[in-house]
C-alpha cells in the first residue's frame, strides 16, 4: 500500500492498494473514533462490493449501515440527496459518527454532499471503486448534486477523512468506464506534466495502473495544497469541462463525465489553436490520445447547443466564463471570456 497525503484546509491520507476493500474498517479506525457509519453506495456496487466492505467494517468494530441508489448520473439529484439524508436521519448518525463513500464518482459527490450538509458537516471516508473516482473526484473535497439547470450546481467544498484506493476493483469496470478514468488521466497529463502524457501515450496504462493513480492523486492534492477554493490555479483542473458539462447536459447526462471532458479537451483546444492560444499540433496529439483510449473525438451538437449549456455553467462569474487552454503540453492557463468570446469559441471549434 501507497499513502499519498493531501494537505488542505484539514490534511487526508490517500491509501492505494490493492485488497484494500478488506481492510478498510481497519483503516478507517485509524482516522476516526467513530463506532457508527453509514456506507452510501449505488446498485452496481453494491452487488459487487458492499458485502465486503460491510463485512470489514462490523470486524474492525463499527456498527454499519447501508443506503444503495439506482446507479448512474441520472440519480445524481436533490431527490436521492433527499432519500440519503433521511437515511442517515432514521440510522440515528450523530456528529461523531462518519459516512463511507463507496463506489465511482456519483457516490462520492453525493454522498460526500449529504455529509458535508447533515447536522452541518459529518466525517467521510471516499472509497472509490472507479478507476476516474480513484484518480479524480475522490481528492480534492468538492461534492455536490446536479440541478435540472445543469452540473453539480448544489454543492460544498468538504474534504474527506481519508480516501481509500482498492486498484483491484477496476478488473469489474466495463471498458467504456475504465475509458472515463483515462481521460481525466490525460487531462492531468495534458495541464501539468508532459513526461505522464508521454508515458500514458507509449506505454498501455493497464500494466501500471497503481502509478499512474498515483500520479493522478499526486497531481490533483498539489493543486489543492495551494488552492483548495478554486480561486486560482485549481481551475486549471477543469480543462475540457466547460464544453464537457454542455455535452452532458445536452446529452440529458446519457454521455458519461469523462467521455464528454475528453470531447471538451478536442472543442477547446481546436478553437484554442485556430485563434492562436495554443501551439499548432496539440490537438493531433489529443486526438490520438482520445483514440488510443477509446474516447470520442467529436460532438454531436451544434454551437448554438453547446453555447446555451455552457452559458448556466457555474464557472461563469457574471457576463464572463473562465475556459482551460494549453500553452503547450504539460502546461495550461485560464482564458477569461466574456459570453460572447464563449460563443465564438463553440463556433470555431466545431
Ligand atoms: P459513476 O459513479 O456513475 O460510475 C460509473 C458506473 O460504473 C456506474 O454505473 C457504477 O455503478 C459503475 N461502477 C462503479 N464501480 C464499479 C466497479 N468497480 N465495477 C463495475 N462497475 C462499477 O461515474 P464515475 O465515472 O465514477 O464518476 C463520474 C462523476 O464524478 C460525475 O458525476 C462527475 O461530475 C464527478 N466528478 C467529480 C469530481 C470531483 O472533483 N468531485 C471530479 C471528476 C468527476
Ligand atoms: N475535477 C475538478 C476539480 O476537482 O477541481
Amino acid at each position: 500500500m501507497e499513502t499519498v497525503q493531501v494537505r488542505a484546509s484539514r490534511d487526508y491520507p490517500v491509501r492505494i492498494g490493492r485488497g484494500l476493500l478488506d481492510r478498510c474498517g481497519a483503516l478507517l479506525a485509524e482516522v476516526t473514533a467513530a463506532r457508527r457509519c453509514c456506507v452510501v453506495t449505488d446498485s452496481t456496487v453494491q452487488a459487487l462490493y458492499a458485502g465486503r466492505v460491510m463485512e470489514s467494517l462490523r470486524r474492525a468494530g463499527f456498527e454499519a449501515y447501508l443506503f444503495a441508489f439506482p446507479a448512474g448520473e441520472q440519480s445524481k439529484n436533490l431527490a436521492t440527496y433527499g432519500e440519503i439524508l433521511d437515511f442517515f436521519a432514521a440510522s440515528r448518525l450523530t456528529r461523531s459518527d462518519c459516512v463511507v463513500a463507496l463506489g465511482g464518482g456519483v457516490t462520492g459527490d453525493m454522498a460526500g454532499f449529504a455529509a458535508a450538509t447533515y447536522q452541518r458537516g459529518v466525517d467521510y471516508v471516499q472509497v472509490p471503486t472507479t478507476f476516474l473516482a480513484a484518480s479524480d473526484s475522490s481528492v480534492g473535497g468538492k461534492t455536490a448534486v446536479d440541478l435540472p439547470a445543469g452540473k453539480n450546481l448544489c454543492g460544498a467544498f468538504w474534504p474527506p477523512r481519508l480516501v481509500v484506493c482498492d486498484c483491484d476493483t477496476f478488473d469489474t469496470l466495463p471498458p467504456e468506464v475504465f475509458a472515463d478514468g483515462a481521460a481525466e488521466t490525460l487531462k492531468h497529463g495534458l495541464i501539468a506534466d508532459a513526461a505522464f502524457f508521454r508515458r500514458l501515450r507509449e506505454e498501455n496504462i493497464r500494466g501500471w495502473l497503481e502509478q499512474a493513480v498515483r500520479r493522478n492523486v499526486e497531481i490533483k492534492a498539489a493543486v489543492v495544497a495551494e488552492d483548495e477554493y478554486e480561486r486560482g490555479r485549481r481551475k486549471l483542473l477543469n480543462f475540457g469541462h466547460t464544453l464537457g458539462h454542455a455535452i452532458e447536459k445536452c446529452s440529458g447526462y446519457t454521455v458519461p463525465h469523462g467521455h464528454a471532458v475528453a470531447a471538451g479537451m478536442v472543442l477547446i483546444t481546436r478553437a484554442a489553436e485556430r485563434l492562436g492560444h495554443t501551439p499548432k499540433g496539440v490537438l493531433e496529439e489529443i486526438l490520438a490520445a482520445n483514440r488510443q483510449y477509446h474516447l470520442p473525438t467529436e460532438c454531436p451538437y451544434t454551437p448554438a447547443e453547446l453555447y446555451e449549456a455552457a452559458a448556466g455553467d457555474k464557472k461563469r462569474s457574471g457576463d464572463s466564463i473562465d475556459v482551460v487552454v494549453l500553452r503547450e503540453i504539460g502546461q495550461a492557463e485560464t482564458l477569461r471570456l466574456t459570453m460572447e468570446g464563449l460563443r465564438k469559441f463553440t463556433e470555431v471549434a466545431l
